[in-house]
């Protein structure tokens, strides 16, 4: 229920925000309601949590403890492959496998106006990211015959452009009763004294709560029940800005059902010491995630025997979870992560300003830190150049231009392997587009199972699925 003003009132004294009431009297009617509403939404246990980390922001992160190992790693050979490939397709015959989508990021660096997966990124039809994911899926429900139960998070930032999105394109093919949008937490930002910012008199400035909030919302819009009434029990989760991701991919899932794992994760080799993915560590017998600038230059560039680095493999926010330790972890107050940035706010006359330089902290939670609540956490290698190429800037690494490359890419080797000779230029970059439809085929095999016989290129090659 909304609180009146004087609880309202009260509630903000009693957390040194009252500022928030410092507009009310020239408010209308309106405005009064959905600032209260507003102030109804605050969590103050976390805000007090954010003001604390606030305060110690000037001293060092945390520790490196130097009892910190690198996690074990399963790096798939081809008998993995032939034993427990059968094993993630049980599973996804028997329905037990459902998908988690967190797609409530600003894509700030993007700089695109509309949800990220909104984008176009596919080097010839321009298709966008979710229609990419949602055809995968689609493909694994025709070729299991199986539901395969889509969870989209979105934010308040990007919700009702997203719903939009899947209705106009009929959801890609999917059946809507199976594809759940919802939406993650949001909470205030703070400015350096720790006081909640308003952009505007009746608002306060809301921000995303990180990836980390997909626990909790999959709990609060009841998620969790649809997944338990379905008898989904294993949901793999990923990003929206990668669409080399393989889906569902039955070995991932056979090996995290074989092992009993609360969680799996999928981890690459580092390019180099200095890439910025968070590596995979034990420590005090837990798994976890360490962000690249909590680890110490000189444990960065430890090698190990082989030559290789120490701390060789990073996370690209690819898992599998247990729906038994979502439902767990839906009451564990995740670490808050801080970043500083550039946030509009109210000024004393009232008007909204849009600062040049960082006045305000943000608070994130992160996916990764359930990792040592976990009693068993699987890390299992894949090849970066088959499943992993984020959209994430407008232009240079992990733009537009280097996502469409590494679909050409990833779909010539397939043509390739079944027999196609794709021209390639002295770097090795294919000089035709190629684009496969995920309908179409999803797999080398796949591909090599649906060219009709006699196929020969001639340009760019577009193969898609009519039905
Ligand atoms: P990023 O941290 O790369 O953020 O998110 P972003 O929003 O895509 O881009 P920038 O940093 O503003 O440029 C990685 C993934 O986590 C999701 C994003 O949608 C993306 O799939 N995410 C991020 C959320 O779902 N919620 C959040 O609060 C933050």
């Amino acid at each position: 229920m909304t609180l009146s003003y004087d609880d309202a009132k009260q509630a903000l004294q009693q957390n040194d925000q009252e500022h928030i009431l410092g507009f009310w009297d020239p408010l209308s009617e309106q405005e009064r309601e959905a600032l209260l509403e507003q102030i109804t939404t605050l969590d103050f246990d976390s805000i007090k949590r954010m003001k604390t980390m606030l305060a110690a922001r000037n001293e060092d992160g945390l520790p490196f403890d130097p009892e910190t190992k690198p996690a074990p790693v399963v790096e798939p050979t081809d008998a993995d492959l032939a034993e427990y490939c059968p094993l993630g397709e049980e599973q996804l015959r028997a329905g037990k496998v459902g998908v988690i989508l967190v797609a409530g990021g600003q894509g700030s660096r993007l700089g695109f106006d509309g949800p990220k997966g909104a984008y176009g990124v596919a080097p010839i039809t321009n298709a966008t990211l979710f229609e990419i994911h949602s055809r995968k899926i689609l493909n694994m429900e025709r070729r299991y015959n199986t539901t395969i139960p889509f969870y989209i998070m979105t934010s308040d930032v990007n919700d009702a452009a997203t719903r939009d999105f899947f209705t106009k394109h009929d959801y890609f093919g999917l059946d809507s009763a199976n594809v759940k949008f919802f939406t993650q937490g949001m909470w205030p930002v703070l400015d350096p004294d720790g006081r909640i910012i308003m952009d505007q008199p009746g608002h306060v400035f809301m921000s995303p709560d990180g990836h980390g909030g997909t626990v909790t919302a999959l709990q609060r819009t009841g998620m969790l029940a649809d997944m338990a009434t379905r008898g989904v029990e294993t949901l793999f989760f990923f990003q929206v800005d990668n669409p080399l991701v393989e889906i569902a991919d039955p070995l991932f899932i056979g090996l995290h059902a074989a092992n009993k794992a609360d969680i799996s994760i999928k981890v690459c080799a580092k390019r180099d010491a200095s890439e910025g993915l968070g590596i995979v560590a034990t420590c005090g017998g837990k798994c976890m995630i360490i962000e690249y600038s909590d680890m110490p230059d000189d444990q960065q560039e430890a090698l190990a025997e082989d030559g290789r680095l120490k701390f060789l493999y990073g996370s690209v926010a690819i898992h599998i979870f247990d729906r038994a330790f979502l439902e767990q972890e839906a009451a564990a107050a995740l670490p808050l992560h801080i970043a500083h940035k550039k946030v509009p706010f109210c000024a004393k006359d009232g008007s909204t300003v849009r600062p040049e330089e960082p006045n305000a902290y943000k608070f994130e939670k992160f996916i990764f830190d359930v990792i040592p609540d976990a009693a068993t956490a699987l890390n299992v290698s894949f090849d970066r150049a088959e499943e992993f190429s984020p959209l994430k800037n407008a232009e240079g690494n992990d733009s537009p231009e280097t996502v469409a490359r590494d679909l050409t890419l990833k779909h010539a080797r397939w043509l390739e392997a079944a027999g196609i000779a794709i021209p390639r230029d002295e770097d090795g970059l294919p000089t035709i587009k190629v684009e496969i439809d995920p309908c179409y085929a999803n797999s080398a095999e796949e591909v090599a199972k649906r060219l009709p016989d006699g196929f020969s290129i001639n340009g760019d090659v577009l193969l898609k699925d009519e039905e």
